[in-house]
């Protein structure tokens, strides 16, 4: 069984996917952090982000063994994992390896952009999170003020539109609804909420219907 869930960035797919793992004890990957893991392996050596070869190559050498949310969470790293996620010869090696990982048993969630449409088409159950980009700058506002930082509104706001623009809008693979996920918009629900709605749906296909 997978679960493939995609939606723009701070929708809270996140949080909902790992606590949709936890529930049925499947395994979980987060693949915006095989992203990042590449990008942050390129600015690490000092490599630039604009050269398809290096970055490819790069994306080849990622072991979804080693990737830590806490070390590959920064503002910079998203921005530059959103940047080499243009690059097909990226998205090939990284996608192989998602595609690896979603065959675990007794059965995977994998979150992302392109999980339902690209990596996963024939994901038993596919999600699409979604949220106003007002309210998905909102919660990234809060989250950084939560943690002790400081931040202004209207520049994370302005922040996540940009990344919509790009996600949504490369050639490759592009952040869209699979034609078959069930859409779920979170603006108006909490947590707990988006999850039990989730949930309704993920025990309907396991229960075949
Ligand atoms: O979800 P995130 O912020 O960790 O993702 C970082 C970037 O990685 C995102 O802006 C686009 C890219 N990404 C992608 O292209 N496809 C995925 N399945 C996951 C992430």
């Amino acid at each position: 069984m997978i679960i493939a869930i995609d939606g723009p960035a701070a929708a809270g797919k996140g949080t909902l996917s790992r606590k949709i793992a936890e529930t049925y004890g499947f395994h979980h990957l987060d693949t915006g952090l095989t992203y990042r893991a590449a990008a942050k392996a390129l600015i690490d050596a000092g490599l630039p982000l604009d050269d398809e070869a290096v970055a490819g190559k790069m994306a080849r050498e990622v072991e979804l063994s080693g990737l830590d949310r806490d070390i590959l969470s920064s503002h910079a790293i998203g921005e530059a994992a959103s940047k080499i996620a243009v690059m097909p010869s990226v998205r090939r090696a990284l996608v192989e390896a998602q595609r690896d990982f979603s065959r675990r048993e007794p059965g995977t969630v994998l979150d992302g952009r392109d999980i339902g449409t690209v990596v996963c088409p024939d994901a038993g159950v596919k999600l699409y999170v979604t949220a106003s980009p007002e309210v998905r700058a909102r919660r990234r506002y809060d989250e950084i003020l939560l943690r002790g930082g400081t931040a202004d509104y209207e520049a994370v706001f302005a922040d996540v539109k940009k990344r919509d623009e790009r996600d949504m809008g490369r050639a490759d693979s592009p952040l869209k609804p699979a034609e078959d996920a069930h859409l779920l918009d979170t603006s108006e629900m909490g947590i707990e909420a988006a999850f039990q709605a989730a949930k309704a749906i993920i025990d309907a296909a396991l229960n075949g219907k």
